[in-house]
C-alpha cells in the first residue's frame, strides 16, 4: 500500500526544469538514462565539463530526446555557472559532478577542492539567487559514505554518524556536505543530501576496483590488491542507487540526510576472487587467481564501510532490487560486451596516470 502510494507520487513531475551536474559520469549517466524517458514533461539539463571520467556516448539513447540537453560547464568557475543558470529556468539541481577517485585525490588533491568544494559552493550561490523568486528550489547533493571515515569490525554508518573523513577526496565531499547543510540552516534552501556506499554496474570508469580487475584479468595483467585485501566495502548496484536518488529527490524531507547502502559487505580479496571465478567460467579460461598481487596499501586506507539504510527504507519505501551475485555477473558481462568503451576510457590522459600509479607502487 505504502509502496504503491510512493510509486504514484514518483510519477508526478514536481519540477519542470532540473539541472543534473556530472551527468556524463558513471552514476549521472545511469540517472539520466532512468529519468529522461520516465519524466517526459520535465526538462533535464546535463551540466558537465567532461573530465577524463566523462563519456557523453553513454547517453546516446537519450541525446535527441526533447526533454534533454547538455551544457559544457566547469562548476569550479563561478561566472560560467551563473551564466548557465541565467540561460535556464531551473527549479532544482541534482548535484553529482565531482572528482570521485580516492587514489587520484592522494596524488593531486587540488582539483578535488576546486570541483568538490568550490564547485558545490558556486552551485549553492546560484541556487540561493534563484531562491528569491523560487522559494521551493530544491538542491539535492549526492555524496558518499566516506565522509564518516572508517568502521572497525562492527557497527554501521547512519545519518547520525559523525563526520571523520580521511582522504582528500572524502574531506572535500565532507566540506561540500557541510556547505549544503549550512545553506539550509542559514538561508532556508530546500536541500537533501544522500550519502551512498560503493556503486557498481555499467559505465563505471575502469580505474575503480571492479572494472579495473575485469579489464586487467581479461588482458592477463596483474590484479593489484591493496594491502592484505581485508578492507571491506558495502556494494550497491548503480540502478538501485539511482532509484534511491529518485525517491529522495521527489520525496525527501527538506534539510534531511539519507544514507543509502546495499547491505552487502564484501572484503576486497573475496570480491577479486569472485570476479576471477566468474571470468574463468565466462571466458572458459585457465584459473586467473594467479594474477592477484598484493601491492603497497593505499595511504590512509579506510578499513570498513557499512550502511544502515533503515531511514530511506522506512520513510520512502526504497530497497535494493539486485542481489550482489547476479548483479556482479550482469556487470561483468556488460564489460566483456563493451570492450571498446573500456579501451576508449583508458587511452590518453588516463593512461599516463595509470602508468604512474603502477610504477610508483
Ligand atoms: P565519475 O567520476 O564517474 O563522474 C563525475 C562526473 O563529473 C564526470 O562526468 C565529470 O566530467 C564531471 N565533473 C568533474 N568535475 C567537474 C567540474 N568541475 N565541472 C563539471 N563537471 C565535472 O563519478 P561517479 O562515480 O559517477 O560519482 C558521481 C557522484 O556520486 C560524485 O559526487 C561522488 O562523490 C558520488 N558517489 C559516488 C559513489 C561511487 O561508488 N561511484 C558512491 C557514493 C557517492
Ligand atoms: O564508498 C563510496 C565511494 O566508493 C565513492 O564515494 C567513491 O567515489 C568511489 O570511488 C568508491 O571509493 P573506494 O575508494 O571505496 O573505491 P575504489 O574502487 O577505488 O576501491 C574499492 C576498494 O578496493 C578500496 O578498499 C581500495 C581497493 N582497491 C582499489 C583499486 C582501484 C584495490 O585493492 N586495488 C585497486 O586497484
Amino acid at each position: 500500500m505504502i509502496e504503491q502510494e510512493n510509486k504514484d507520487r514518483l510519477e508526478e513531475p514536481k519540477f519542470a526544469s532540473v539541472a543534473v551536474t556530472g551527468g556524463a559520469g558513471f552514476i549521472g549517466s545511469n540517472l539520466l538514462l532512468r529519468l529522461v524517458p520516465k519524466y517526459p514533461r520535465v526538462r533535464f539539463v546535463n551540466i558537465d565539463c567532461l573530465t577524463y571520467a566523462a563519456n557523453l556516448s553513454n547517453l546516446a539513447s537519450i541525446e535527441s530526446a526533447e526533454n534533454y540537453s547538455f551544457e559544457r560547464v566547469d562548476i569550479a568557475e563561478s561566472d560560467t555557472v551563473r551564466d548557465c543558470f541565467a540561460r535556464h529556468d531551473f527549479d532544482a539541481v541534482i548535484h553529482l559532478a565531482a572528482e570521485s577517485h580516492v587514489d587520484r585525490s592522494i596524488m593531486g588533491p587540488r582539483r578535488f577542492v576546486e570541483t568538490n568544494v568550490l564547485g558545490t559552493f558556486n552551485l549553492l550561490e546560484s541556487a540561493r539567487a534563484v531562491m528569491e523568486e523560487k522559494p521551493h528550489f530544491r538542491f539535492h547533493h549526492v555524496s558518499t559514505d566516506e565522509v564518516y571515515g572508517s568502521l572497525g569490525e562492527t557497527g554501521y554508518f547512519t545519518e547520525e554518524s559523525s563526520y571523520d573523513p580521511n582522504s582528500p577526496y572524502s574531506a572535500s565531499k565532507a566540506a561540500s556536505d557541510h556547505l549544503v547543510n549550512s545553506y539550509h540552516v542559514t538561508y532556508g534552501l530546500d536541500t537533501v543530501i544522500t550519502n551512498c556506499c560503493n556503486n557498481y554496474g555499467p559505465y563505471q570508469f575502469p580505474e575503480k576496483l571492479i572494472p579495473l580487475m575485469v579489464r586487467n584479468a581479461v588482458k592477463r595483467m596483474k590484479l593489484p590488491v591493496y594491502g592484505d585485501g581485508s578492507n571491506v566495502r558495502d556494494w550497491l548496484h548503480v540502478e538501485d542507487h539511482c532509484a534511491g536518488l529518485e525517491a529522495v529527490f521527489n520525496q525527501g524531507r527538506p534539510g534531511e540526510t539519507y544514507v543509502i547502502g546495499g547491505n552487502c559487505e564484501v572484503a576486497n580479496i573475496d570480491l577479486v576472487k569472485q570476479i576471477t571465478a566468474i571470468l574463468q567460467k565466462s571466458l572458459e579460461s585457465e584459473p586467473l587467481d594467479s594474477l592477484i598481487e598484493f601491492v603497497a596499501d593505499r595511504p590512509g586506507h579506510d578499513h570498513r564501510y557499512a550502511i544502515d539504510a533503515s531511514k530511506i527504507r522506512n520513510e520512502l519505501g526504497w530497497r535494493p532490487s539486485y542481489d550482489f551475485e547476479s548483479g556482479l555477473q550482469q556487470t561483468i558481462a556488460w564489460y566483456l560486451d563493451n570492450e571498446e568503451w573500456v579501451e576508449n576510457c583508458v587511452s590518453g590522459e588516463y593512461r599516463s596516470y595509470y602508468e604512474q600509479m603502477y610504477t610508483n607502487r
